[in-house]
């Protein structure tokens, strides 16, 4: 019985030891999610910070990033001409600067009545291809999401949902997962869901989430240093073995 127990110990301890694969996020490639375009959102305030963040992300194993401020009427009301205002500014300073990240900009659309507006008017900025990035309410479940998922395909984009683990009221409705990717809504981790950044209902909503194979991308949602700390403290951990197993198709957006 011991022997038995310790031999299952011993496996596991192996397992542990042969997983030393890279501790970095070289291989998701690419990132999607973040805050680095200066002064437009909760994001880097100056240009300094958009640096110093897109350093980290360097020296975090990432090539490339696809950055995406808020757009939401009430709080950052952006427009894609000033994002990408912006996004020229950040090329430049990193041109300056001699650094070799592979800086493009989208956005972290916020689903309001503003939203459907641009949908109507202009072309939407797309992290990859005809997919756009979106969030919803964190204070209640919209009524009407798979209309709204339904309304952003219509317009020939596919939506693409950021950390679904953080929309609490999703707990007692995990079917909801797999019912948005039926509709062919796509779904982004944070990866600081993970790391506990946003306590243990969202990590253990991230976890159900990735063990049912339903993300499609991994991001790392960083809006401050902060943030880049507790990424990297993150890689010495085991749950990051399992981040490093799964298929993310990050690697697309930089192919
Ligand atoms: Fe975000």
């Amino acid at each position: 019985m011991f022997s038995r127990l310790f031999g299952r110990k011993k496996r596991e301890s192996e397992e542990e030891d042969n997983s030393d694969a890279v501790r970095d996020y070289s291989f998701l490639g690419a990132d999607m999610h973040s805050h680095f375009i200066p002064g437009i959102d909760d994001g880097a305030q100056t240009i300094d910070d958009s640096i110093t963040m897109l350093k980290a992300m360097q020296d975090m194993g990432y090539k490339g990033v696809v950055t995406t401020p808020h757009i939401n009427f009430d709080h950052y009301p952006n427009s894609s001409s000033k994002i990408l205002a912006g996004l020229q500014q950040v090329h430049h300073t990193l041109k300056e600067k001699d650094m070799d990240i592979a800086v493009k900009a989208a956005a972290e659309y916020y689903i309001d009545d503003h939203f459907f507006q641009i949908l109507e008017r202009e072309p939407l900025l797309t992290i990859y291809q005809d997919q756009v990035l979106v969030e919803i309410s964190m204070a209640s479940q919209p009524s009407n999401l798979f209309e709204i998922m339904f309304n952003i395909q219509l317009k020939g984009y596919k939506p693409v949902l950021a950390h679904p683990e953080r929309y609490l009221y999703f707990r007692e409705n995990r079917q909801i997962f797999t019912d948005l990717k039926d509709r062919g809504c796509m779904l982004q981790l944070n990866t600081l869901s993970l790391a506990g950044y946003y306590g243990g209902d969202v990590k253990d909503m991230a976890l159900f989430i990735l063990e049912n194979k339903l993300y499609d991308y991994a991001g790392t949602d960083m809006h401050h240093m902060r943030h880049a700390e507790l990424l990297q403290r993150f890689t010495q951990g085991k749950t990051f073995l399992k981040l490093q197993k799964y298929a993310f198709r990050n690697k697309d957006l930089i192919a």
